[in-house]
């Protein structure tokens, strides 16, 4: 059984979480509003290394704007442990996506060094940069660089929706693309990586599990695209003379839920979360419009084949109402089955706990994901309400938090041998 006093501080998650909360892009509208590569979420980097520096452990940032803060064990020679997750957001997020596994994170590493507790691995609590894709379609940035994934050669080339590229983006930061290989880890310096997180979903609530540990990371595939009628008066053009970017755009759409829907492509979410139409006057028929297309599975062929059938769908559809169309390539992540030692050992943590886990998939993609290029990674999930996440309804208890806290530290524990 873990030490009762191991368990882990509501209070102080809760003052955690809230302090993150505060830093939102003013005049943002609801919720949380903290993109990748912005001052802001320089900014929560800072909070994260100033109080782990407080705390008395070591904490550099890399080229890539990760933040890592170790803790020593009694053997140098030993590979690290690591824990962590990401502070950057959607826009009108919620308070706890990324941020539960950094402030369990910290919670972890407060607990280690109050009690004393005696650890022979390097234990290391990390913040990822960038992990949403929101802003330049690549999830997953700074873990991506972190495991070879992604290097200096890829950044220039992905634009925010003003034209900013990555590259740009974390110079304006002070980072230095150019110089991201730096921050490449090293298999032989890492024992395994453990992120908590929430869930994004709603399989624990319908459960009623508190806590869950995954077995596989969803992948996706991303790409844009472009439409292109002909602008013309809404009340002048007769409707057989009409070129209309919008009709053809819905009519993409739709055909997008239903290939997502086929039997065939059983696992499979489909979604257009993003339209822009052209010139946006009520009183013109759109000359363009722009979809961002976000497919995601659990099986890498199928994943990329309803890709591949969305656009080629959609070409027929726009060549039959006389439409051009261009698509953009932006990201693609295959699905990773993560290692079961890892999940097993999770699992025997919150068994030690009194709790038996829910062994589930993730719909989300993770940093964790991206680590395990590097070592065995495992994740422990917390619910969600209602399965509500990229929103600021997002909301899972305090409790619950602390609850996948208190489960995160003793299995560090249990990686570095301390715990059965
Ligand atoms: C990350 O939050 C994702 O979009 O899966
Ligand atoms: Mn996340
Ligand atoms: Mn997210």
């Amino acid at each position: 059984m873990i030490p009762v006093d191991l368990a882990a501080d509501q209070a102080r998650l809760r003052e955690l979480i809230d302090t993150f909360a505060t830093l939102s892009e003013p005049d943002s509208g609801p919720g949380v509003t903290r993109l990748a590569y912005t001052p802001l979420e320089r900014r929560a980097h800072a909070v994260f290394a100033d109080r782990m520096s407080a705390l008395g452990l070591t904490v550099h940032s890399d080229a890539a704007g990760n933040t890592i803060a170790e803790l020593p064990g009694d053997d140098p020679a030993l590979p690290a442990i690591g824990t962590g997750s990401h502070l950057d957001s959607v826009p009108n997020a919620g308070s706890y996506d990324g941020i539960v596994g950094v402030c369990g994170a910290m919670e972890a590493a407060r607990l280690l060094v109050e009690h004393r507790v005696r650890h022979r691995h390097p234990v290391r609590f990390v913040v990822f940069a960038a992990e949403e894709g929101a802003r330049f379609g690549q999830a997953c940035t700074g873990s991506r660089i972190a495991a070879g994934l992604t290097g200096a050669d890829d950044l220039p080339g992905k634009h925010d929706a003003n034209g900013v590229s990555l590259a740009e983006a974390m110079a304006s930061v002070a980072l230095d693309p150019a110089a991201v290989h730096s921050a490449r880890w090293a298999p032989a310096d890492w024992a395994a990586f453990v992120e908590l997180h929430i869930e994004q979903g709603g399989v624990l609530e319908a459960a009623g599990a508190r806590i869950g540990v995954v077995d596989l990371i969803s992948g996706s595939t991303r790409f844009r695209l472009e439409l292109t009628g002909r602008a013309s008066h809404s009340g002048g053009t007769p409707m057989h003379l009409r070129a209309d970017a919008v009709t053809a755009a819905a009519e993409v759409v739709l055909l997008i839920e239903a290939l997502a829907n086929d039997e065939h492509n059983e696992g499979t979410r489909a979604t257009v979360g993003k339209i822009e139409v052209a010139p946006g006057s009520m009183t013109t028929i759109a000359g363009a419009a722009t979809l961002w297309v976000d497919v995601r599975g659990t099986d890498t062929d199928r994943q990329r084949r309803t890709a591949r059938e969305i656009v080629a769908k959609a070409e027929e559809i726009c060549a039959r109402r006389g439409i051009g169309l261009r698509t953009e390539h932006l990201a693609d992540t295959p699905p990773v089955r993560l290692p079961a030692e890892v999940r097993d050992g999770l699992a025997a943590a919150c068994r030690m706990l009194g709790l038996e886990p829910r062994v589930l998939p993730s719909g989300a993609s993770h940093d964790a994901q991206q680590i395990n290029h590097v070592t065995p990674t495992g994740m422990i999930f917390v619910p969600s309400r209602d399965g509500i996440s990229h929103d600021p309804a997002e909301w899972t208890s305090i409790a619950d938090i602390a609850l996948g806290t208190t489960a995160l530290t003793a299995s560090l524990l249990r990686l570095d041998g301390r715990l059965p």
